[in-house]
């Protein structure tokens, strides 16, 4: 016989509140939905939830109504179907591995890789039976004489975040829809929203949440977007074997950032663009890599693909400055933090030693490369501080 509700004792219905939350609350915001524990109101709805279907909570892991919404609104941005979440874009990369890859596969990784996706494609290689091989990534339609009958998985980066190359994009993807392999974009440098991956044959396109959808450098994540479910499904299924999934409250703090993105992401691509084209004439810069201007190897597939850039690009420094006095130029730097990442208000900078990170190309270039990140500073302000920097440079020379 069921108890009636106001005999039970006080423990009991301080776990089972009797209360219910007003239904009717409207607001733009999406609720912070945390569970472990997904309840059902009987056996037969419990036998009927099906993993497949996003929309069926089965266990606070796999989904959350928080967790969906942004799933939801990052395949809309992308112009995909489905949206699978991950704790940091770096998982999301590896996901995409697991999910498709096995002992005997193959997979092509352009020369100018986010590192730890080429690090994770060693590792496969060294420990899992699977072959990963280096492209250059300005390769086009010659990636097709790359392809072997193995071969699973093509990875592009548009642009390589580093050296900030753009492929032919349509020339790689045709290629590999040829021969049935599936191809996946890193596009975290375009946010999603300067190039739309599904219209130039991409299957995936990856996100490092981390970044512009972040905004506030203070939250991890990573996606990946997906038009075709079947595709969606084994990353899914890959996902959930190894027990991944993301919190609600990091999903909400995204959720708060996304309608600001856009308008973020174009202020950066302003004060970029402005200072990107102030250091090429600077004699210290040797080149300035900014896929928006001609010296960018791929400029042309940027005009053709792209409708904007953002806050990240490259310069590679004269030959005639040694990589320590260059760090004294980054160091000299007040509005330029120097850290990894970027994506949030403040303004970043990074030497890289190029030469020792390449395998598949040659690395044309003498002098050191810095990446700058251009944050929401004023742009005189940052041409201020790249100004007294350089001035250490030289003097430094
Ligand atoms: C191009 C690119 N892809 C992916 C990632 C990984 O993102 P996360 O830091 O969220 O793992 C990064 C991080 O810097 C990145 O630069």
């Amino acid at each position: 016989m069921t108890q009636s509700r106001s005999t039970r004792g006080l423990q009991t219905r301080i776990v089972r509140p009797e209360d219910q939350i007003t239904p009717g609350f409207e607001a733009f915001t999406v609720p912070v939905t945390r569970a472990s524990t997904v309840v059902f109101p009987d056996l037969a709805a419990m036998r009927a939830c099906d993993w497949r279907n996003d929309g069926q909570w089965r266990y606070g892991l796999h989904a959350t109504p928080t967790s969906l919404a942004l799933a939801q609104r990052l395949a809309v941005i992308e112009g995909g179907n489905h949206a699978l979440l991950q704790p940091s874009g770096l998982s999301a990369i590896s996901n995409v591995y697991f999910g498709l890859v096995k002992a005997g596969d193959d997979v092509l990784i352009p020369d100018n890789v986010y590192s730890p996706n080429r690090e994770f494609g060693d590792w496969l290689a060294r420990d899992f039976g699977v072959t990963a091989r280096y492209y250059e990534p300005m390769i086009g339609a010659g990636i097709a004489e790359l392809i072997q009958p193995n071969t699973r998985l093509i990875w592009l980066e548009a642009p390589g975040s580093v050296t900030m190359e753009v492929p032919d994009v349509r020339a790689i993807t045709t290629a590999a829809r040829a021969r049935n392999v599936v191809t996946a974009i890193d596009n975290t440098w375009s946010a999603g929203l300067a190039f739309r991956p599904f219209e130039h044959g991409v299957d995936i396109s990856l996100q490092a949440l981390t970044k512009y959808q972040s905004g506030g450098g203070d939250v991890l994540m990573g996606a990946t977007i997906t038009v075709d479910r079947e595709l969606h499904l084994k990353l899914k299924s890959a996902r959930m074997r190894m027990g991944i999934g993301v919190s609600s409250d990091d999903c909400s703090l995204i959720l708060r950032s996304l309608p600001s993105m856009q308008v973020r992401f174009a202020q950066h691509d302003r004060s970029a663009l402005a200072l990107a084209k102030w250091l090429k004439t600077r004699p210290e810069i040797a080149t300035v890599l900014h896929p928006a201007l001609p010296d960018c190897p791929g400029h042309e597939f940027f005009e053709r693909d792209f409708t904007g850039a953002g806050g990240l690009f490259s310069v590679v420094f004269d030959g005639r400055y040694t990589p320590a006095q260059v760090d004294t130029f980054c160091e000299a730097l007040a509005l330029f933090s120097i850290g990894w990442s970027w994506g949030g208000a403040q303004s970043l900078v990074v030497p890289y030693d190029i030469a020792s990170m390449r395998t598949a190309a040659q690395w044309p270039h003498r002098g050191t490369l810095v990446r700058f990140y251009i944050g929401l500073e004023e742009e005189d302000d940052l041409r201020a501080d790249m100004e007294q920097g350089l001035a250490k440079l030289a003097s430094a020379a």
